[in-house]
């Protein structure tokens, strides 16, 4: 489908200095929208953002008819611009879309809608370590209380000049401290775990909003069986390094499959360490973190890239540390790979980096 440009001539973008970026709050001037009406999508086009008019009975409002992705460009040294790995980010979107009874989006729209949103305002791309972060979303937008799929529905692109997601960690891998959720759960077999639906990170906030208030920046989640086993984190993958290997819980139902996370475990494998995947039941992890033999804890997500975890609280007030509190030589290892892929310092051996405004042409 061609996608009409609308683009306004802007002034010069602000400072963008990563560390002087609060993730979420900053857009740049344009978007991507895109309805679907009368069993179409049509009017593909960027334009200045815009607030949207809709009925209150629109059905994302009452039945959380909504999906989204996260992925990011990054300046390149050269000052080109590249997006990481965005065919696996349109494959999910219609996961979720098929999952929450929502219309296919042609990938290869997906794709030109991002490519020509990140050209259109590339500008607003922070250097390093900052990036672009890019927001696809799909919501449903019919007028009706009957609980029933929408007919109507817009597809919109947000793209968002990003630093550090965690405040406190301008640069580099860092480490945090996280809750441990011992009492609510974020996903169930047969639910919407495996999908990017919006409700997914609705039933993490009031965790998260008490996390922060025991000092934690993030949640980890166990499953709901009686084994309580490790899965995942309020929008995040988890990883351990247990005896050197890197052991993270298996795709199921209940986890996102996290593009960084599968990026991480082919870049482990690279570097000849051993992956698997299994997940842990909560005693035996706190046992192994105890013991010493897990030795590292890490968060990965588009917008977390990788975090550390320097230790996890317990709903009890206990706090159990990992490792020497800082992130360890396998979590920086990762995190210099994945990095150094992303903004073109290290060559591309998968092919998951893809230029998207040339080097002439990326001109503040
Ligand atoms: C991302 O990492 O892109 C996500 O969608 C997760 C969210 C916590 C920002």
């Amino acid at each position: 489908m061609k996608i009409d440009i609308k683009t306004v001539p802007q002034a010069a973008p602000p400072s963008l200095d990563p560390k002087n970026i609060a993730f979420g709050k900053m857009f740049t001037p344009h978007f991507f929208c895109c309805e679907y009406r009368g069993g179409q999508w049509q009017n593909a086009r960027i334009e200045p953002v815009h607030n949207f008019s809709l009925h209150p009975a629109a059905l994302v409002f009452h039945y959380a008819q909504a999906i989204f992705e996260g992925l990011k460009a990054y300046e390149h040294a050269d000052g080109s611009i590249a997006l990481f790995r965005p065919e696996m980010n349109a494959r999910r979107f219609n996961a979720s879309a098929a999952r929450m009874s929502m219309p296919h989006v042609d990938e290869q729209l997906f794709l030109d809608a991002v490519n020509e949103l990140v050209k259109a305002d590339h500008a607003y791309t922070p250097p390093f370590p900052g990036s672009l972060y890019v927001r696809p979303t799909l919501i449903g937008t019919e007028p009706c209380i009957g609980v029933k799929s929408s007919s109507e529905f817009i597809f919109f692109i947000l793209t968002l000049p990003a630093g550090s997601y965690f405040p406190e960690l301008p640069s580099g891998a860092g480490a945090v401290d996280v809750l441990i959720s011992e009492s609510v759960v974020r996903a169930a077999p047969g639910g919407t775990g495996h999908v990017k639906a919006a409700a997914n990170y609705a039933v993490t906030l009031q965790v998260i909003t008490q996390a922060k208030e025991v000092g934690c920046a993030q949640v980890l989640f166990l499953d709901s069986s009686s084994d309580r086993r490790v899965e995942e984190m309020g929008g995040m993958n988890i990883l351990f390094v247990d005896n050197g290997d890197l052991v993270t819980p298996a795709l199921g139902g209940t986890i996102l499959n996290g593009v960084t996370r599968d990026s991480i475990l082919t870049l482990a494998r690279d570097m000849g360490l051993k992956v698997r995947e299994e997940a842990y039941g909560f005693d035996d992890m706190l046992a192994r973190i105890r013991s010493g033999q897990i030795s590292e804890v890490m968060a990965c997500g588009t917008a977390a890239v990788i975090t550390g975890i320097r230790g996890f609280k317990l709903e009890s007030g206990d706090r159990i540390p990992v490792g020497d509190a800082a992130p360890g030589p396998v979590t920086n290892q990762l995190f210099e790979q994945l990095q150094g892929i992303q903004y073109g310092r290290i060559p591309d051996r998968h092919g998951w980096v893809t230029q998207v405004v040339p080097a002439r042409a990326a001109v503040r």
